[in-house]
């Protein structure tokens, strides 16, 4: 009979016997899956995994943060981070087009994952061997069902691992669907905001900047975005939408008029949507005062953004995300 305290010592035995006396590294990406993977496994060998945290610019408000400390604190995992900002904003100077911004947020995230694992196996030596995914069910379904040392995620993840590298994966995940998952963490400790996350595309605000990918941009946005998230939190509606990508409308400008004087600013879309797997998806019918406060606080906190618009189109014909 399956409870979330079998599951955990069941993986955490067979975890142990796997390893050895070897070590692990796991990429975390802030989401559920590779936090929880990574619980896990530092329930199961402790110091003997390294868990590292790419930092590239492109978090909303508070994520980097969330995973610095909270989970380290949850879980006492040996973290290490690499600050890429500068790194990724440079790669995607003058960049516009969607797939382009992919490829590079992808590209250039697999180049300093590996520079990460490099020196971590520098410091540490030989005996690193093993790699943590945070693969679940439905993945494993969608791929075939292969395991070893595949490339299982790279379709659709920038947390997927790069083709050459020859780590034996551990996958303590791979029986499970999502909402196990989250119990799961929730049974191992872990922050709620970490457990009950929103799916977050991999590259993360970079696609939800229609037009170049600046850091002042992105400023703007996290902003928004960390008002509209607090407000559909505050309002109880974190379980009734699937996400709601906030999106900036870079390169369009609307007029405005704020106090005495016109203003000449930036639209923000809010595209809240209702979804069992993001294949389909429908507008959420957000309460009118709900929408009334985040577009108030918006306009008001946000310097620049001169206009809130709501995003009411199904997918099919649009898709969740704007890029
Ligand atoms: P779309 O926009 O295709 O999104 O309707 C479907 C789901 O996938 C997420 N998404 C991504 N996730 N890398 C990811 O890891 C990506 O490039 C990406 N693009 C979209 C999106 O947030 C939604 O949950």
């Amino acid at each position: 009979n399956w409870t979330t305290g079998n599951v955990i010592e069941e993986q955490v035995e067979a975890i142990r016997e796997l390893v050895g006396d070897k070590r692990a590294i796991c990429g975390l990406s802030g989401g559920v899956d590779s936090a929880v993977a990574a619980a896990l496994v530092q329930k199961a060998i402790g110091s003997q995994l390294t868990c590292v945290y790419v930092d590239h610019g492109l978090m909303r408000k508070g994520e980097t943060e969330q995973v610095e400390k909270d989970f380290v604190a949850a879980t006492g995992v040996q973290l290490k981070v690499v600050d890429a900002e500068e790194r990724f904003l440079k790669a995607l100077a003058g960049v516009t087009d969607p797939e382009e911004k992919r490829k590079i947020i992808g590209r250039e995230f697999i180049r300093v994952f590996e520079q990460a694992q490099a020196e971590i196996i520098a410091d540490e030596g030989p005996a690193v061997e093993f790699l943590v995914q945070g693969t679940l069910y439905p993945d494993v379904v969608e791929s075939g069902g292969g395991t070893g040392t595949a490339n299982i995620k790279s379709h659709h993840n920038v947390g997927g691992l790069p083709e050459d590298l020859e780590f034996k994966l551990i996958e303590p995940l791979r029986k499970l669907f999502k909402d196990e998952v989250r119990m799961v963490g929730k049974e191992l400790g872990l922050p709620e905001e970490i457990v009950q996350r929103q799916p977050f595309p991999g590259p993360g605000l970079g696609i939800r900047i229609v037009g170049e990918v600046t850091k002042e941009r992105l400023d703007l946005l996290r902003e928004a975005d960390a008002i509209a998230r607090e407000e559909l939190t505050a309002a109880g509606l974190d379980r009734d939408i699937w996400q709601c990508p906030v999106v900036l409308l870079a390169d369009v400008r609307s007029v405005g008029v704020q106090g005495d004087g016109r203003t000449y600013g930036h639209p923000v879309v809010l595209r809240p949507v209702s979804s069992e797997d993001a294949m389909t998806a429908d507008w959420s019918r957000l309460p009118y005062d709900v929408l009334a406060r985040i577009s108030t606080r918006i306009t008001n906190e946000v310097r620049d953004v001169n206009r809130v618009v709501l995003d009411v189109t199904s997918k099919p014909p649009g898709t969740i995300e704007w890029e």
